[in-house]
């Protein structure tokens, strides 16, 4: 972490911190990111962890809690699940409720195996590869993974509130801390989800991969929004406010503006830069997309010039991603690997993506540099 990165994480913990003899003390008892963080599963980057495409090489469909990325804007809070209450309020419901985690666990659930990904994954690819910088986490292609959520739809929980029929927006409040950044106090991690989306298949999840959510990944309770930037999925959720019109927050408005569906994406499963021994040997990845399953995946191994098929390992389903692979003879020398999916919606990954300031939906073909010895 950074001198700035350390400051505003200062700020943004100063009001919890206030009466504490130092702040270093506080950070060292409360890391911004609970579980620990070895160098060969995650890149550091602040606040936030990225996957390391090399290790999800031996993982399957789906990313262990203790490997799954993490996108923090502050610090993961530690929330007491047997205190921890679900407020669901505003103009939009006739019944306003106080839920308990007991009180959710008794709906009906349901279980979704569905990919997290943030908007800014791949956004540092904006200036390696397209020469515009992009301000925010400089991630490669490791701010995505796939689980299984457990929990209740949030179509139950508005249901029991009575939604009214003029209603129009769910506004999902975090717990974590107020984020500060440059001066201003934005508030509570907030963000609007059209009542279209949140009727569809979102999920209130109490369980990731069969265990109780950890600390760092929305303890007791998040939102999984399938298929949508990751800022949807609300972690630490402790208020559901439905509004009777549309609502804004910075995160529809500074940032993640119009974000809904996340395009069609590829990554290879090697380290950036690998070093690779010349001969047989077989290339392995992942494709996904928010919008439709995969339909086909193209590799070069020549810079873009030509173009093969890969082989889809299994079959490619909703808001997953898909793993193929394709044999490659390696000859010596420094070459770029491509990886071009097309999903069932007709989406196939273009060559450049337009620039935009905050570097979200980077989901041109990423050039992957390798050396072959
Ligand atoms: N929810 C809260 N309360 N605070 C946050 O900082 N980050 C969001 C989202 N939900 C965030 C949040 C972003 S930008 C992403 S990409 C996902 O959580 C990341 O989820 P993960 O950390 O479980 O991978």
């Amino acid at each position: 972490m950074n001198r700035r990165e350390l400051l505003k994480l200062a700020a943004a913990g100063a009001p919890l911190l206030a009466g504490l003899p130092a702040a270093r003390v506080a950070f060292a008892q409360a890391p911004p990111i609970h579980k620990p963080l070895p160098p060969e599963w995650f890149i550091a980057h602040g606040t936030n962890a990225e996957l390391r495409w090399e290790a999800v090489r031996d993982l399957g469909r789906l990313v262990p809690a203790e490997r799954f990325f993490v996108r923090n804007h502050t610090r993961t809070p530690l929330i007491d699940a047997r205190t921890w209450r679900l407020g669901v309020d505003g103009p939009g419901v006739r019944r306003p409720l106080s839920l308990s985690l007991r009180d959710l666990e008794r709906l009906p659930s349901r279980g979704i195996t569905a990919a997290i990904e943030c908007a800014g994954n791949g956004r540092s690819f904006f200036g390696t590869q397209q020469g515009t910088p992009a301000a925010g986490t400089p991630w490669r292609l490791g701010a995505i993974g796939v689980a299984r959520w457990r929990g209740v739809p949030l179509g139950e929980v508005l249901e029991r509130a009575g939604l009214l029929r003029g209603a129009v927006d769910v506004l999902p409040w975090g717990l974590d801390d107020p984020y500060v950044t440059g001066g201003v106090d934005y508030g509570r991690v907030r963000r609007p989800l059209p009542l279209g989306k949140a009727l569809d298949d979102v999920l209130l999840a109490y369980e990731m991969n069969g265990h109780d959510l950890p600390p760092d990944h929305g303890h007791p309770v998040r939102l999984v929004v399938p298929g949508w930037v990751g800022i949807a999925s609300i972690k630490w959720v402790g208020r559901l406010e439905v509004s009777d019109r549309a609502l804004q927050t910075a995160w529809n408005t500074k940032w993640y503006p119009g974000l809904g569906v996340q395009p069609v994406k590829s990554a290879f499963e090697l380290p950036w830069d690998a070093a690779l021994p010349a001969g047989r040997t077989r290339l392995e990845g992942r494709s996904w997309s928010g919008a439709a399953p995969i339909r086909r995946v193209e590799v070069s191994t020549d810079g873009g010039a030509t173009w093969r098929g890969a082989e889809l390992r299994g079959s490619s389903r909703p808001y997953q991603w898909v793993r193929w692979e394709l044999p490659w003879t390696a000859r010596p020398g420094r070459h770029e690997l491509l990886a071009r999916a097309t999903d069932r919606a007709g989406q196939t990954q273009p060559q450049t993506v337009p620039f935009n300031e905050n570097g979200y939906q980077f989901w041109a073909v990423v050039r992957h540099p390798v050396t072959v010895t």
